[in-house]
């Protein structure tokens, strides 16, 4: 897609996300690859009011080019992209229930999302590692974030919130969608007898088939 038509698509996906509550006032931010750089969503900015030519635009080295100032989670963005290379984007939400769950999650371990649904499985996969908590912004998260992305396309900042990322735009946004509902149903489901997740072998077809 053109550059032009990302940024439009990033503001529009965007402002669905804040729409529908997925972030509040100037929480979250988004970062897009390109051939020649990465947009990034602009510092302060509500993801429901983005202008398409304001959005901040780096370059390979991940310098600001043009556009706002970027995101101060930049850190955070680069350390996904450059673990994932066949990652097109990356979200950061401060969702709630994603967001309860990283309160919950071990730091350093793994969040225990069970396998209740077949979509959770699909868009998130097997594992969801909980990176200990830094301040936000902070460089120093780097390496962590980036040895959890290298295990998994999303994760969760302790006390913080979710990141998940995606082959494209779209299907980072569908993706942290879909861990925010997985994680809401996780709460809703927590200590009620008699819950059912997905068994191993259908967790493994899952993925063989759509992973
Ligand atoms: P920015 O406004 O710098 O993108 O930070 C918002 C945020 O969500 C921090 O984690």
């Amino acid at each position: 897609m053109a550059e032009a038509a990302l940024r439009t698509q990033l503001c529009e996906l965007a402002k669905s996300l804040f729409d529908r509550g997925y972030s509040v006032g100037t929480a979250g931010n988004v970062s897009v690859r390109l051939p020649d750089g990465y947009l990034m969503t602009p510092t302060n900015s509500c993801l429901g009011r983005l202008d398409p030519e304001r959005i901040s635009k780096l370059g390979p080295d991940w310098a600001h080019l043009s556009g706002d100032k970027p995101s101060k989670e930049v850190f955070l963005h680069r350390a996904v992209l450059d673990a994932r290379p066949e990652a097109g984007a990356v979200v950061h939400l401060h969702s709630t229930h994603a967001t309860a769950i990283s309160c919950l999650a071990p730091e350093g371990g793994d969040a225990e999302i069970p396998p209740l649904t077949p979509y959770f499985v699909m868009r998130i996969g097997r594992r969801l590692p909980c990176v200990a908590y830094y301040r936000p912004g902070d460089a120093a998260m780097e390496p962590a974030v980036h040895a959890a992305a290298r295990a998994a396309k999303a994760l969760l900042l302790a006390n913080h919130g979710p990141v998940v990322s995606g082959a494209s735009l779209t299907e980072a946004v569908h993706a942290a969608e879909e861990l925010e509902e997985a994680a809401r149903l996780a709460l809703v489901l927590r200590g009620v007898p008699g819950v059912r997740a997905l068994n191993a072998a259908q967790v493994d077809d899952l993925l063989e088939t759509f992973g």
